[in-house]
C-alpha cells in the first residue's frame, strides 16, 4: 500500500493488512503488560461479545434515540445500572437520579461542569454582573489531583479555576476544600479516587458542606466509578451523600467496555435537563443534543450495554476482588524494595509509586527511571510529573499504575520486574532540567513567552526529546526510549514553555 491508494483506492484485503501491520507497533492492549490507558477484564468472551454488539449498532446515528428506539433502550439500561453501583436507586436521599451515556471521562467532567456553571447563572444573574465588572468570573473549586479534563472545562466554559492544594502525600483536607466554597463558586469537584495518587477525597463532608451553601457537587469516579463500588473498605463516596450533585463513571474503563462510553448522573431532573443543548433557531431539524457531540457512534454504547448485561454486579464484584488481591500484593512488595515508596494512601485500582525520600540520595528509586528500566522489561507504567503547588508545596514526581483484572495473571512477573527494575536504577537522581532549563531563559523563554510551533521543535531536537517520525507512508512517529528527560523538562520548564513543547511534540508525531 502506497500514498497512492489514498488516490486511487486498493484492495480491501490489503488495507486490513496494512492496518495489521501498522497495529504490530502498537502497545499490547491486552494481557496486563501496560498498566495505563486500557482495562483488560481477561475474559475472552468478553471482547467477542464488545465486538459483535459494536458491529450490530454500528451503522447507527446516536443523534436521534426516536428514530433508532434500540439507543434508548441502551442507554435506559446504562444509566440504571450505573445509577444503582453508585447508590442513586434510594429517592429519600434527595430526589430522581438521572442521567447520559457520554463519549467518555472528559466529556462526562465537561458536561458535568456546563450544568453546574448555567445553574450558577441562573440563580446568581446580579452576582455574576458584579464578577464580570471585576474582570472574575464563577469559581470552579478542584484539587491538585482532580483530573486534567477540569481544567479544560474552567478553560471552554468561562469560569476560573481555584485548584485546592494538596497535602505532600497527595491527600486532601476537607477543611482545605470548605474553606474556598462560597456563593460565586459554580461547582466544586471532589474525585473518587484521584487518578494520580488513587486516593479518594473527602466527599462526605465535602459534599455535606456543599448542600449547606447551596454550592452544586460533583464526584469525579470516571476512573473508579466501576471498581470502588465493590472495592473492600471504602467510605461512602457516592450518592449516599445527599450534597453529591452530579457524578461521573467511565463504562470505558472499569466497565470493560471498548474507548467511547461513560455515564454522567444528576440529582434531579432540572440539573439533568440543563445539561442539553436545543435549538429551533436554524433552517434545519430541530436539534436536541443531551451531549457535547452532534452525530455520534453508538458502538461503544451497544458493546458496554452487552458487557454489563453479561457481567451483571456479579460479574464486576468478581473482576474487582482480583483487581484488590493485585493492589494488596503489589503495595506489599514495594514496601520491601529499598528506595521506592507508594504515594499516600491509595484506595482502588490506581497506585502512585515514588522514591522514599526518607532514605539518602544513594538509596532511592527514581519512579520515572524505573519506569524507563521497567519498559525494558516488557511492563509499561506511567510517568507523571511532579508539580509546585501555589502554596510552594511540591507534590513528587511518580509512576501510575492502573491495575485491572489481568494484573493477576502476570503478577509474580511484574513484581519481579519491579524489584530488579529498581536494583538498576536505585540511587539515580531525577533526570536534570536544569541546562535546558538555562537554554530557553536564554532564549528568552518565560513564564510569558512560549516558543513558535517551529522553535519549539528545534528546542525539543536539541534536547534529544523529539520524536522519531516516520518517512513517507510509515506507521506512527515514536516517543525517545527513555521519558525520564522529557518528564523532567515537562515538570521544571516554565508551564507555557512546557505546554508548547509537548504540543508540538503530539501534533508532529500525527503530521505529515
Ligand atoms: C478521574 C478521571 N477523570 C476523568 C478522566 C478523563 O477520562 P477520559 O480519558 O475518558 O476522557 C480520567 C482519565 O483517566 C480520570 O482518571
Amino acid at each position: 500500500m502506497t500514498e497512492n491508494s489514498l488516490t486511487h483506492g486498493s484492495e480491501a484485503s490489503e488495507v486490513l493488512a496494512r492496518l495489521h501491520e501498522l497495529r504490530t507497533l502498537d502497545a499490547p492492549t491486552h494481557g496486563g503488560r501496560v498498566l495505563a490507558y486500557v482495562y483488560d477484564s481477561g475474559i475472552d468472551d468478553l471482547d467477542r461479545l464488545a465486538s459483535e454488539a459494536a458491529e450490530a449498532a454500528r451503522p447507527l446515528n446516536g443523534l436521534d434515540p426516536t428514530t433508532f428506539p434500540s439507543i434508548a433502550t441502551m442507554e435506559r439500561d446504562l444509566v440504571s445500572f450505573v445509577r444503582r453501583a453508585l447508590g442513586g436507586d434510594d429517592r429519600r436521599i434527595g430526589g430522581r437520579v438521572v442521567g447520559s451515556v457520554t463519549s467518555g471521562g472528559t466529556e462526562s467532567c465537561l458536561l458535568a461542569v456546563k450544568t453546574a456553571r448555567d445553574l450558577w447563572r441562573e440563580a446568581n444573574p446580579e452576582l455574576r454582573l458584579t464578577l464580570a465588572r471585576e474582570d472574575r468570573r464563577p469559581r470552579l473549586v478542584v484539587t491538585s489531583t482532580a483530573h486534567a479534563a477540569f481544567h479544560k472545562a474552567a478553560q471552554l466554559f468561562d469560569l476560573d479555576i481555584d485548584i485546592v492544594p494538596c497535602e505532600v502525600d497527595g491527600s486532601v483536607r476537607a477543611s482545605s476544600i470548605i474553606s474556598r466554597l462560597g456563593d460565586d463558586v459554580a461547582l466544586v469537584v471532589v474525585s473518587a479516587p484521584a487518578y494520580p495518587s488513587g486516593a479518594i477525597d473527602p466527599v462526605s463532608e465535602v459534599s455535606q458542606a456543599a448542600l449547606t451553601l447551596g454550592v452544586s457537587c460533583h464526584v469525579d469516579a470516571c476512573f473508579g466509578g466501576l471498581a470502588l463500588p465493590w472495592w473492600p473498605d471504602t467510605p461512602a463516596w457516592d450518592l449516599r451523600n445527599p450534597g453529591v450533585t452530579s457524578i461521573s463513571a467511565d463504562l470505558h474503563k472499569f466497565g470493560y467496555a471498548p474507548k467511547g462510553t461513560s455515564v454522567l448522573l444528576h440529582r434531579g431532573r432540572t440539573r439533568h435537563r440543563k445539561q442539553f443543548f436545543a435549538t429551533t433557531a436554524w433552517a434545519g431539524y430541530p436539534v436536541v443534543n443531551p451531549t457535547l457531540l452532534g452525530s455520534r457512534s453508538v458502538s461503544p454504547t451497544a458493546a458496554a450495554w452487552a458487557i454489563a448485561h453479561r457481567l451483571g454486579a456479579a460479574g464486576y464484584q468478581r473482576l474487582t476482588a482480583s483487581c484488590a488481591r493485585s493492589a494488596t500484593a503489589i503495595e506489599q512488595a514495594v514496601r520491601e524494595i529499598t528506595g521506592l515508596t507508594v504515594w499516600g494512601n491509595p484506595t482502588g485500582p490506581a497506585i502512585a509509586l515514588i522514591a522514599d525520600t526518607s532514605l539518602p540520595e544513594s538509596e532511592r528509586v527514581d519512579p520515572h527511571h524505573l519506569a524507563d528500566e521497567i519498559a525494558q522489561r516488557g511492563f509499561q507504567i506511567q510517568h507523571q510529573p511532579g508539580v509546585t503547588q501555589a502554596n510552594g508545596v511540591r507534590l513528587p514526581h511518580s509512576a501510575h499504575l492502573t491495575i485491572t483484572p489481568v494484573t493477576e495473571q502476570l503478577l509474580p512477573e511484574f513484581i519481579a520486574a519491579l524489584r530488579d527494575s529498581a536494583v538498576a536504577v536505585r540511587g539515580t537522581p531525577q533526570a536534570s532540567a536544569t541546562v535546558s532549563l538555562a537554554a530557553m531563559r536564554a532564549l528568552g523563554y518565560s513564564e510569558d513567552r512560549a516558543p513558535s510551533p517551529a522553535a519549539a521543535w528545534r528546542i525539543l531536537r536539541l534536547v534529544g526529546a523529539a520524536p522519531k517520525l516516520p518517512k513517507g507512508p510509515g506507521g506512527g512517529g515514536a516517543l525517545p526510549q527513555k521519558m525520564a528527560p522529557l518528564m523532567a523538562l515537562a515538570e521544571y520548564l516554565p508551564a507555557p514553555v512546557a505546554r508548547a513543547l509537548l504540543t508540538e511534540l503530539l501534533a508532529r508525531v500525527s503530521e505529515r
